[in-house]
């Protein structure tokens, strides 16, 4: 009895080292720093994501390779590339982008927790695969995530007073090193937002609070010096991190820029033009350290028509969409649609039609591509859809992605605020026939 429980006790340690010496299907198995196994579980092959990265894929055709990035020494362990992950850059063409001479076309989807929330990397393929069996090539997610305290969840950047940290660690770009990794094992480019408007993950009144006193104008993010260099100290640090990674498809300045944000604390000083030059500022800046990547802003493409009945036409939010597009260092457009939240509700269709042509008709006069990269109606969700599909198909407009993906992860569902689709249900199968329908009129694959 006393020594069969020894024996039990020594297979139960073995078992535990034995564990420790491989990772599992999706876990890192190299990477600059790294130090866990970098032999990978059966069935599964190490392969290179980047230099902080490498990720066991299942059935990945497997060859050896010398990985000088794995745990310090020259490590030899399998490497394969999966057919399916992306190679080059987007750029653009005129009205298109373009991969390797071709036209790219993005479509696709929000999924903006995927690197929050802690969730793992078989949780994160899970929400990957889910949206690429759409059809999708492109996904929008949150590159961002300010903190004051501490939330033992994965974070970016901690606030300690006016002294932000940047969190590398796991819970943090190591964590986001999982998402790429992820989006390219199913063949998606992210485009990556950099900060947000809204109080939801930190966003712009966490930089303004911290470095300007509590309370501060929501708008002093875009004219105070201070501030916009804490801003470029973190968007310079992740986008180095990503310098060479094919597997993103654009960063974005922020979600949703507007004068006011979360708070109704403001200068009364914002108007268009303050966030046009910062726009101007920033994607230079991103330029300057990046060329490969394109640039965006992420925001919601409010057009400037004062005396416009309809709100957001009427030029008051900070934004001008024309003014915007004009910007040499900004390679696309962005817009949002949100009729019930733009007082439109019972007017869903037209407004979206009407909306989708005017952004379409900005497109082909500034001769850049145009994406509608958020839109959801909270009902009647097939016909209103399908209708904006069509006029986003014979507008021309560039591309879409819908908000927001949805999936059934390890606890449960993902956050659903009443437009989150999931698989399995009728917008999935439209989303499926709108992605093709789309490539079709590319003629991209
Ligand atoms: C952005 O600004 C608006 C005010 O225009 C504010 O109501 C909102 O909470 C802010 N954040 C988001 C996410 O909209
Ligand atoms: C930024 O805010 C700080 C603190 O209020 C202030 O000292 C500084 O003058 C401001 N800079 C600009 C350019 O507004
Ligand atoms: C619906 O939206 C369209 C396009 O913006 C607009 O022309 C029309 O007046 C709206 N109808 C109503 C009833 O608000």
């Amino acid at each position: 009895m006393q020594r069969l429980s020894r024996l039990l006790a020594l297979i139960s340690a073995l078992t535990v080292t034995y564990a420790q010496t491989t990772s599992p299907v999706f876990g890192q198995c190299g990477g600059e720093g790294w130090t866990g196994p970098t032999i990978c579980a059966a069935g599964s092959g190490c392969v290179f994501s980047n230099p902080f990265y490498s990720q066991c894929l299942p059935g990945a055709a497997t060859s050896t390779v010398s990985s000088a990035t794995g745990s310090g020494s020259s490590t030899s362990s399998t490497v394969s590339t999966p057919t399916a992950a992306p190679s080059g850059f987007v750029k653009t063409s005129g009205t298109h982008f373009t991969l390797n001479g071709k036209i790219f076309t993005p479509v696709g989807a929000n999924s903006y927790w995927v690197g929050l929330n802690n969730y793992d990397a078989a949780d994160m393929n899970t929400a990957f695969s889910n949206i690429a069996a759409t059809g999708a090539t492109v996904v929008r997610t949150w590159g961002f995530d300010e903190v004051t305290s501490n939330p033992g969840v994965a974070y970016y950047q901690i606030w300690d007073g006016p002294v932000p940290t940047i969190n590398t660690g796991s819970n943090g770009l190591e964590n986001f090193d999982n998402v790429v990794a992820a989006a390219k094992a199913h063949g998606l480019r992210l485009i990556v937002t950099l900060t947000n408007n809204w109080s939801d993950y930190g966003g712009m009144d966490v930089y303004v609070n911290q470095l300007l006193g509590n309370g501060s104008p929501h708008d002093w993010f875009y004219t105070n010096s201070t501030v916009i260099a804490a801003y470029k100290n973190y968007v310079k640090t992740f986008v180095t991190r990503y310098l060479n990674e094919p597997g993103i498809f654009a960063w974005e300045l922020a979600n949703e820029p507007r004068c006011t944000g979360s708070t109704s604390a403001t200068s009364g000083q914002c108007t268009n033009p303050t966030i046009t030059a910062w726009a101007e500022e920033l994607s230079a800046f991103i330029k300057s350290i990046d060329s490969n990547h394109l640039v965006a802003i992420g925001d919601e493409g409010f057009f400037n028509e004062p005396g416009n009945p309809i709100f957001v036409y009427q030029g008051t939010e900070g934004i001008d969409f024309n003014a915007n597009l004009a910007i040499s260092t900004l390679d696309f457009g962005t817009f949002h649609m949100y009729p019930d939240s733009w007082g439109e509700t019972g007017n869903e269709t037209d407004f979206g039609v009407g909306w989708i042509t005017d952004h379409a008709t900005s497109m082909k006069a500034a001769n850049k591509p145009v994406i509608v990269e958020e839109f959801g109606v909270l009902s009647d969700m097939v016909d209103v859809y399908t209708a904006w599909y069509d006029t986003i198909l014979s507008t021309g407009l560039t591309g879409d992605l819908i908000w927001q993906a949805g999936s059934d992860l390890t606890n449960g569902e993902t956050a659903n605020d009443g437009y989150a689709i999931y698989p399995g249900t009728a917008v999935y199968t439209l989303d499926t026939q709108h992605a093709a329908a789309l490539k079709a009129r590319d003629g991209s694959a």
